[in-house]
């Protein structure tokens, strides 16, 4: 009695970049209070992609609602948030000023502090809702818009020591399903086919120079979609399963192989995988299979829901860079083309 006792500090993040919008409430920084999403994957999918103004009134539609239901979840008011953290970009620019001008409102309304977080800063973090993150480390970011090796000596200090020069990862993987005429997202059904198939196809890897850790997916992506048209040509049947499970080996190569070289050089004590492409299960085996051999680097998968964009990882991001002094002040902007290194 009369003991000290530290308060647990609750954060609420918002995420409105792209196509899922999420609110979520994480304690202490680690654990899940309450995290929901509204994917708007269904109306996209007639579209073959994302529509940046059908995404941006999804998020109008949803956000409140979403807000509601993650503090209900949570039984707390606003009263029990020590701040308010929101994805400030990169993303399509009017799907995050829904996320952001929402954020804003609230922190002035309720008199909370305001963080702005990276959306690949988050990615990185969902992995601290899984284990503690041990320093210096490498993340492997593999989503839709980004492939990327981020090296952190320490909390919410981000250097990109590597990054795609054409197309994303997840991007590469939706371009292909596309020319084999899957649905949008195709990464998953790339992933589900690849199973079932042989990589038969020779097919490019892009190493790039001697030393870099730069990715590139477009000349593999274009040598896919110009193996699909000769072979429909010459009237040659390719096996679709053997396609898909090529080009997955293809990425998988260079992503394991990039990953394993930077992780020995930079002596690091975690690797990190993140990004919606982590939930794919060849590169999920690849790593653990390459990682397991290796002594003294701890591999951290996130399970699949906090791969792909969710608010938990916003908040987890934020509860740090709001312990870092991180602040935005209510001139706060959507900014698309924000730099991961302006968090350090
Ligand atoms: O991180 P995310 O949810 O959104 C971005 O920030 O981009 O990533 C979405 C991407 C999509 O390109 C989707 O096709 C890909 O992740 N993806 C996968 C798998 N699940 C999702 N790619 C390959 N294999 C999967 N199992
Ligand atoms: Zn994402």
């Amino acid at each position: 009695m009369g003991e000290f006792m530290k308060k647990d500090q609750m954060i609420m993040g918002i995420e409105t970049s792209c196509d899922e919008t999420a609110v979520a409430i994480i304690k202490n920084g680690r654990e899940i209070v309450s995290n929901v999403v509204a994917s708007q994957i269904e109306s996209h999918k007639r579209f073959g992609g994302v529509v940046p103004e059908v995404a941006s009134r999804h998020h109008v539609e949803q956000v409140t609602l979403v807000l509601e239901e993650a503090l209900t979840e949570a039984g707390i008011t606003f009263s029990d948030l020590d701040a308010i953290a929101v994805t400030a970009g990169p993303g399509l620019v009017g799907a995050l000023l829904i996320g952001v001008n929402a954020a804003k409102a609230l922190a002035f309304a309720h008199n909370l502090p305001l963080v702005p977080v990276h959306h690949i800063a988050g990615h990185i973090y969902a992995n601290r809702l899984v284990t503690e993150m041990k320093f210096p480390l490498l993340s492997l970011v593999v989503s839709g818009g980004h492939t990327e090796l981020v090296y952190m000596k320490e909390h919410g200090h981000f250097e990109v020591i590597g990054e795609t020069r054409d197309d994303a990862a997840g991007e590469a993987y939706d371009k292909v399903a596309r020319t084999l005429n899957m649905p949008y997202p195709g990464g998953p059904h790339i992933d589900r086919m690849a199973q079932e198939g042989q990589p038969t196809i020779d097919l490019p890897r892009a190493w790039l120079e001697e030393g870099s850790y730069d990715f590139s997916f477009s000349g593999l992506k274009s040598a896919v979609i110009n193996t699909v048209h000769n072979a429909e040509q010459r009237g040659i049947k390719i096996e679709p399963q053997n396609l898909a499970a090529s080009f997955q080996q293809s990425v998988i190569d260079v992503l394991v192989v990039k990953t394993e070289r930077a992780a020995k050089e930079y002596n690091v004590k975690q690797v990190l995988l993140a990004g919606g492409v982590a939930a794919n299960k060849g590169l999920r085996e690849a790593l653990t299979a390459t990682f397991s051999s290796l002594e003294g680097i701890e591999l951290v998968i996130p399970p699949l829901s906090l791969c792909t964009d969710n608010a938990a990882m916003i908040a987890a991001a934020g509860s740090i860079l709001f312990e870092k002094g991180e602040r935005a002040d209510l001139a706060l902007n959507a900014n698309p083309g924000l730099m991961i290194e302006s968090h350090n």
